[in-house]
Protein backbone atom coordinates (compact mmCIF):
# COMPACT_ATOMS: atom_id res chain seq x y z
CA UNK A 1 0.00 0.00 0.00
CA UNK A 2 1.20 3.46 -0.46
CA UNK A 3 1.91 5.76 1.95
CA UNK A 4 1.69 9.65 2.49
CA UNK A 5 5.40 11.03 3.01
CA UNK A 6 5.36 13.54 5.83
CA UNK A 7 8.87 15.57 7.19
CA UNK A 8 8.99 16.64 10.88
CA UNK A 9 12.05 18.99 12.39
CA UNK A 10 14.14 16.32 13.23
CA UNK A 11 15.06 18.30 16.55
CA UNK A 12 15.06 22.28 17.64
CA UNK A 13 12.03 24.22 18.09
CA UNK A 14 9.37 22.55 15.93
CA UNK A 15 10.17 18.82 17.04
CA UNK A 16 7.72 18.11 19.96
CA UNK A 17 4.37 20.33 19.09
CA UNK A 18 4.70 18.97 15.49
CA UNK A 19 4.74 15.17 16.60
CA UNK A 20 1.97 16.53 19.13
CA UNK A 21 -0.48 17.89 16.26
CA UNK A 22 0.42 13.85 14.32
CA UNK A 23 -1.01 12.77 17.43
CA UNK A 24 -3.79 14.89 18.49
CA UNK A 25 -4.77 13.89 14.37
CA UNK A 26 -4.86 10.35 15.84
CA UNK A 27 -1.65 8.94 14.39
CA UNK A 28 0.25 6.58 16.55
CA UNK A 29 4.01 6.11 16.08
CA UNK A 30 6.99 4.36 17.49
CA UNK A 31 9.26 7.01 18.19
CA UNK A 32 12.30 5.26 18.89
CA UNK A 33 13.53 5.10 14.75
CA UNK A 34 15.56 7.84 14.95
CA UNK A 35 15.44 9.18 10.48
CA UNK A 36 11.98 7.61 9.70
CA UNK A 37 9.02 5.82 11.20
CA UNK A 38 6.01 4.22 10.15
CA UNK A 39 2.41 5.18 12.13
CA UNK A 40 1.03 2.39 13.23
CA UNK A 41 -2.71 3.38 12.55
CA UNK A 42 -2.62 5.63 8.99
CA UNK A 43 -0.69 4.88 5.83
CA UNK A 44 2.09 7.72 6.64
CA UNK A 45 5.64 7.30 6.44
CA UNK A 46 7.19 10.08 9.17
CA UNK A 47 10.92 11.32 8.10
CA UNK A 48 12.72 13.36 10.72
CA UNK A 49 15.19 15.70 8.68
CA UNK A 50 16.99 19.24 9.59
CA UNK A 51 14.35 21.72 9.24
CA UNK A 52 16.66 23.48 6.58
CA UNK A 53 16.49 20.45 3.86
CA UNK A 54 12.66 20.68 4.05
CA UNK A 55 11.91 22.46 1.25
CA UNK A 56 13.67 21.45 -0.72
CA UNK A 57 13.04 17.56 -0.31
CA UNK A 58 9.11 19.13 -1.06
CA UNK A 59 10.14 20.03 -4.05
CA UNK A 60 12.11 17.41 -5.62
CA UNK A 61 8.94 15.31 -4.46
CA UNK A 62 10.55 13.15 -1.96
CA UNK A 63 8.34 13.71 0.56
CA UNK A 64 4.62 15.13 0.09
CA UNK A 65 4.45 17.42 3.61
CA UNK A 66 6.44 18.70 5.96
CA UNK A 67 5.84 21.07 8.99
CA UNK A 68 8.44 23.77 8.85
CA UNK A 69 8.69 27.71 10.11
CA UNK A 70 7.67 30.21 7.71
CA UNK A 71 11.10 31.96 7.99
CA UNK A 72 12.10 28.99 6.26
CA UNK A 73 9.89 29.01 3.07
CA UNK A 74 10.13 32.60 3.08
CA UNK A 75 14.44 32.32 2.56
CA UNK A 76 14.47 29.03 0.54
CA UNK A 77 12.39 30.53 -2.02
CA UNK A 78 11.38 26.70 -3.68
CA UNK A 79 8.03 25.66 -5.14
CA UNK A 80 5.66 24.54 -2.83
CA UNK A 81 2.55 24.97 -1.19
CA UNK A 82 1.36 26.68 1.43
CA UNK A 83 -1.89 24.25 3.50
CA UNK A 84 -1.93 25.62 6.84
CA UNK A 85 -0.55 28.38 9.63
CA UNK A 86 0.00 25.38 12.41
CA UNK A 87 -0.14 28.23 15.37
CA UNK A 88 2.73 27.03 16.98
CA UNK A 89 6.69 27.75 16.23
CA UNK A 90 6.16 31.52 16.70
CA UNK A 91 9.29 33.44 16.57
CA UNK A 92 10.93 36.23 14.82
CA UNK A 93 14.37 36.72 12.86
CA UNK A 94 16.44 39.51 14.17
CA UNK A 95 19.48 40.76 13.90
CA UNK A 96 21.76 40.76 17.56
CA UNK A 97 24.44 42.23 18.28
CA UNK A 98 27.12 41.56 21.12
CA UNK A 99 25.08 42.93 24.20
CA UNK A 100 28.21 45.45 25.63
CA UNK A 101 28.95 46.66 21.77
CA UNK A 102 28.04 50.27 20.58
CA UNK A 103 25.93 49.25 17.83
CA UNK A 104 22.15 50.58 18.85
CA UNK A 105 20.39 50.24 15.25
CA UNK A 106 20.74 48.40 11.79
CA UNK A 107 22.35 51.85 10.18
CA UNK A 108 25.28 51.22 12.92
CA UNK A 109 26.10 47.55 10.93
CA UNK A 110 26.59 49.45 7.76
CA UNK A 111 30.10 47.97 6.09
CA UNK A 112 30.14 45.58 9.37
CA UNK A 113 30.16 41.67 9.05
CA UNK A 114 26.74 39.95 9.62
CA UNK A 115 26.41 36.25 9.77
CA UNK A 116 23.31 33.93 9.27
CA UNK A 117 21.84 31.04 8.05
CA UNK A 118 18.70 33.47 6.11
CA UNK A 119 21.36 35.35 3.50
CA UNK A 120 18.13 35.93 0.97
CA UNK A 121 16.03 37.37 3.30
CA UNK A 122 19.02 39.83 4.92
CA UNK A 123 20.07 40.95 1.97
CA UNK A 124 16.36 41.76 0.66
CA UNK A 125 16.22 43.55 4.09
CA UNK A 126 19.56 45.38 3.90
CA UNK A 127 18.94 46.70 0.41
CA UNK A 128 15.34 48.04 1.24
CA UNK A 129 16.95 49.84 4.08
CA UNK A 130 20.12 51.11 1.98
CA UNK A 131 22.67 49.75 4.02
CA UNK A 132 25.68 47.61 3.05
CA UNK A 133 26.96 45.10 4.88
CA UNK A 134 29.15 42.02 4.24
CA UNK A 135 26.48 39.01 4.54
CA UNK A 136 28.66 36.16 6.10
CA UNK A 137 26.47 32.81 5.10
CA UNK A 138 26.89 29.68 8.13
CA UNK A 139 24.58 26.89 8.22
CA UNK A 140 24.57 26.35 12.12
CA UNK A 141 25.53 27.91 15.24
CA UNK A 142 25.11 31.27 14.05
CA UNK A 143 24.60 32.49 17.52
CA UNK A 144 28.59 31.96 18.41
CA UNK A 145 29.95 33.73 15.32
CA UNK A 146 30.48 37.41 17.06
CA UNK A 147 32.30 35.62 19.91
CA UNK A 148 34.67 33.56 18.00
CA UNK A 149 35.38 37.08 15.64
CA UNK A 150 33.72 35.64 12.82
CA UNK A 151 31.02 38.24 12.30
CA UNK A 152 30.26 41.74 14.70
CA UNK A 153 26.42 41.01 14.43
CA UNK A 154 23.75 38.15 13.50
CA UNK A 155 20.91 37.43 12.00
CA UNK A 156 19.03 34.51 13.47
CA UNK A 157 15.78 33.33 14.97
CA UNK A 158 14.69 33.97 18.37
CA UNK A 159 11.90 32.45 20.23
CA UNK A 160 12.24 32.55 23.73
CA UNK A 161 15.71 34.58 23.56
CA UNK A 162 16.99 31.83 25.73
CA UNK A 163 20.06 31.67 23.04
CA UNK A 164 21.02 35.09 22.34
CA UNK A 165 21.28 35.52 26.41
CA UNK A 166 23.55 32.51 27.20
CA UNK A 167 25.50 33.77 23.97
CA UNK A 168 25.92 37.51 25.33
CA UNK A 169 24.03 38.74 22.20
CA UNK A 170 20.74 41.72 22.20
CA UNK A 171 18.50 42.34 19.50
CA UNK A 172 18.53 45.51 17.82
CA UNK A 173 15.92 44.78 14.95
CA UNK A 174 13.12 42.26 13.87
CA UNK A 175 13.28 41.61 10.25
CA UNK A 176 10.10 38.89 9.80
CA UNK A 177 7.61 36.92 12.25
CA UNK A 178 7.17 33.30 11.66
CA UNK A 179 4.84 30.03 12.99
CA UNK A 180 5.27 26.82 11.97
CA UNK A 181 3.21 25.79 8.74
CA UNK A 182 1.76 22.98 6.80
CA UNK A 183 3.80 22.71 3.48
CA UNK A 184 3.01 19.87 0.51
CA UNK A 185 4.56 19.39 -2.51
CA UNK A 186 3.65 20.85 -5.86
CA UNK A 187 2.32 17.91 -6.90
CA UNK A 188 1.28 14.86 -4.63
CA UNK A 189 0.12 12.10 -7.41
CA UNK A 190 -3.18 9.69 -6.60
CA UNK A 191 -3.30 7.61 -4.18
CA UNK A 192 -1.05 9.71 -1.75
CA UNK A 193 -3.07 12.80 -3.01
CA UNK A 194 -6.80 11.66 -1.02
CA UNK A 195 -4.34 10.40 2.10
CA UNK A 196 -2.75 14.02 2.31
CA UNK A 197 -6.52 15.22 1.84
CA UNK A 198 -7.53 13.01 5.05
CA UNK A 199 -5.31 14.31 7.39
CA UNK A 200 -5.92 17.75 6.20
CA UNK A 201 -9.34 17.49 7.54
CA UNK A 202 -7.99 15.74 10.85
CA UNK A 203 -5.26 18.70 10.73
CA UNK A 204 -8.05 21.46 10.72
CA UNK A 205 -10.65 19.97 12.73
CA UNK A 206 -7.34 20.05 15.75
CA UNK A 207 -6.71 23.61 14.45
CA UNK A 208 -10.44 24.78 15.10
CA UNK A 209 -10.52 22.81 18.69
CA UNK A 210 -7.04 24.63 19.69
CA UNK A 211 -8.59 28.14 18.80
CA UNK A 212 -11.87 27.42 20.44
CA UNK A 213 -13.12 26.93 23.98
CA UNK A 214 -16.83 24.93 25.20
CA UNK A 215 -18.86 27.01 27.62
CA UNK A 216 -21.31 26.15 29.71
CA UNK A 217 -23.49 28.24 31.88
CA UNK A 218 -26.76 28.79 34.17
CA UNK A 219 -28.29 31.93 33.52
CA UNK A 220 -32.16 33.20 35.47
CA UNK A 221 -34.85 33.17 32.76
CA UNK A 222 -35.02 36.69 32.95
CA UNK A 223 -31.63 37.47 31.85
CA UNK A 224 -31.88 34.49 29.19
CA UNK A 225 -32.68 37.02 25.69
CA UNK A 226 -29.77 38.74 27.00
CA UNK A 227 -27.22 35.73 26.58
CA UNK A 228 -28.78 34.48 23.59
CA UNK A 229 -28.60 37.67 22.28
CA UNK A 230 -24.96 37.85 23.00
CA UNK A 231 -24.21 33.82 21.97
CA UNK A 232 -26.50 33.61 18.95
CA UNK A 233 -24.79 31.63 16.09
CA UNK A 234 -26.48 29.70 13.53
CA UNK A 235 -27.70 26.69 15.13
CA UNK A 236 -26.46 27.29 18.70
CA UNK A 237 -26.00 27.67 21.44
CA UNK A 238 -27.92 24.57 23.09
CA UNK A 239 -30.71 25.58 25.53
CA UNK A 240 -31.17 23.01 28.09
CA UNK A 241 -33.89 23.20 31.04
CA UNK A 242 -32.32 22.99 34.77
CA UNK A 243 -33.89 21.19 37.50
CA UNK A 244 -35.51 24.36 38.91
CA UNK A 245 -37.97 25.39 36.07
CA UNK A 246 -36.64 29.54 36.52
CA UNK A 247 -33.21 28.42 35.34
CA UNK A 248 -31.61 27.57 32.07
CA UNK A 249 -28.32 26.42 31.35
CA UNK A 250 -26.83 27.44 28.09
CA UNK A 251 -23.84 25.71 25.93
CA UNK A 252 -21.47 27.46 23.42
CA UNK A 253 -18.50 27.32 21.62
CA UNK A 254 -16.18 30.52 22.31
CA UNK A 255 -13.16 31.57 20.56
CA UNK A 256 -10.07 31.24 22.61
CA UNK A 257 -8.88 34.54 21.70
CA UNK A 258 -11.67 36.26 22.95
CA UNK A 259 -12.31 34.69 25.97
CA UNK A 260 -12.27 36.14 28.91
CA UNK A 261 -13.89 39.32 27.19
CA UNK A 262 -16.59 37.11 26.66
CA UNK A 263 -16.93 35.96 29.79
CA UNK A 264 -16.75 39.43 31.61
CA UNK A 265 -19.40 39.92 29.34
CA UNK A 266 -21.53 37.07 29.77
CA UNK A 267 -21.11 37.58 33.88
CA UNK A 268 -22.50 41.27 33.15
CA UNK A 269 -25.89 39.70 31.81
CA UNK A 270 -26.25 37.53 34.01
CA UNK A 271 -24.15 34.17 33.71
CA UNK A 272 -23.51 32.34 36.64
CA UNK A 273 -21.91 29.05 37.40
CA UNK A 274 -19.66 28.92 34.60
CA UNK A 275 -17.19 26.21 33.26
CA UNK A 276 -14.70 26.14 30.52
CA UNK A 277 -13.47 23.26 29.02
CA UNK A 278 -11.41 22.41 25.92
CA UNK A 279 -12.10 20.60 23.07
CA UNK A 280 -10.63 17.90 21.12
CA UNK A 281 -11.67 18.14 17.97
CA UNK A 282 -13.85 20.28 15.83
CA UNK A 283 -15.92 18.79 12.97
CA UNK A 284 -18.22 21.04 10.86
C1 LIG B 1 16.70 28.41 16.25
C2 LIG B 1 17.88 29.37 16.26
C3 LIG B 1 18.37 29.37 17.67
C4 LIG B 1 17.15 28.98 18.47
C5 LIG B 1 16.57 30.19 19.17
O1 LIG B 1 17.09 27.13 15.90
O2 LIG B 1 18.87 28.99 15.34
O3 LIG B 1 19.38 28.42 17.84
O4 LIG B 1 16.18 28.45 17.58
O5 LIG B 1 15.60 29.82 20.12
P1 LIG B 1 15.53 30.50 21.57
O6 LIG B 1 15.38 31.99 21.37
O7 LIG B 1 14.30 29.89 22.21
O8 LIG B 1 16.77 30.15 22.31
P2 LIG B 1 16.14 26.04 15.10
O9 LIG B 1 15.14 25.43 16.03
O10 LIG B 1 15.61 26.61 13.84
O11 LIG B 1 17.19 24.90 14.80
P3 LIG B 1 18.41 24.97 13.76
O12 LIG B 1 18.80 26.41 13.65
O13 LIG B 1 19.40 24.07 14.39
O14 LIG B 1 17.84 24.40 12.49
ZN1 LIG C 1 17.03 25.05 11.21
Amino acid sequence: MEHLRIALQKSGRLHEDSIRLLKDCGIDMNLSQRLKSSALNFPLEIFFLRDDDIPQYLEENIIDLGIVGENLILEKERKLKIKEKLGFGRCRLSIAVPKNSDYQTIEDLSEKCIATSYPNILKKFLDKQQIQADIHTISGAVEIAPGIGLSDAICDLVSSGGTLFINGLREIETILKSEALLVASQNIKFPRKSLAERLYFRIQAVKRARNNKYVMLNVSNKYLENILNFLSGEKSPTVLPLADPNWTAVHAVIEEKNLWNSIERLKAYGAQDLLVLPIKKMIP
